[in-house]
């Protein structure tokens, strides 16, 4: 089976879980747009998107596209990810919206990864950790990162949704992704870095060739 093959039953797994009438949180990327084209209009109340991208495909799709700010409370955000290790923490970030997706994840009560299988991982890192900076610190944030041995290049011509600049900092294998999580974001003028250690998935699924696969984390919510 191929990937999008794969991509596409992960996503809609996935709109089993979205309750009626709830806020819903949605996330970026070729996965999430399997999940968009698959939910009903009229179905959930409104909709939080975590990029420009996301919100023009649900306003296409007629789903009324709400701010986080209106919304107040999210009930759950489903989203992709680059990479996932075994306790359901993530690195993301490939699309460069990974400043919302983080803020979208941690509002929400739930959150619902979907990814294919060629995204497990035994630990973070083999995809680079992309950081959003603030363009002015760019060059700045690049030596700091250089000094904790990390290997860190700019993605030329891109700018995110909030106008900040992408960093990809290559060559760390990851053993403590709330520890990392911490320290680069600790650097000034980074706003967000990629791997989601704190806020990891309450629930995966994973798209196989045998099905789609479910893995929760222990987190006590209730499915
Ligand atoms: C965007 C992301 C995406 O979730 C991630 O890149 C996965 O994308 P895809 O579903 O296309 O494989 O983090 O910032």
């Amino acid at each position: 089976m191929d990937l999008i093959s794969l991509k596409r039953a992960a996503a809609e797994a996935a709109l089993a879980y979205v309750p009626k009438g709830c806020v819903l949180g949605v996330g970026t990327g070729s996965t999430m747009i399997y999940f968009i084209r698959g939910l009903k209009r009229g179905w959930v109340r409104g909709a939080v998107p975590s990029s420009k991208g996301t919100e023009r495909a649900l306003r296409k799709r007629g789903i009324r596209v709400l701010d986080l700010n209106q919304a107040k409370k999210v009930r759950l955000y489903v989203d992709g990810a680059d990479e996932v290790n075994p306790s359901l923490q993530l690195m993301k970030g490939g699309g460069g919206a990974l400043t919302r997706e983080k803020i979208l994840a941690s509002a929400a009560k739930k959150f619902i990864c979907i990814v294919d299988g060629s995204k497990l991982v035994k630990r973070l890192g083999k995809f680079p950790i992309p950081l959003e900076v603030v363009p002015m610190a760019r060059d700045q944030v690049a030596r700091e990162v250089r000094k904790m041995g990390g290997r860190p290049v700019w993605r030329r011509d891109f700018v995110t949704d909030n106008g900040g600049e992408i960093l990809d900092v290559h060559g760390w294998k990851v053993a403590d992704p709330v520890r990392m999580e911490r320290r680069l974001e600790a650097i000034p003028g980074v706003i967000c870095a990629g791997v989601f250690g704190k806020r990891r998935a309450d629930l995966l699924l994973v798209g196989t060739p045998q099905g789609v696969e479910k893995f929760i984390s222990v987190t006590g919510i209730r499915w």
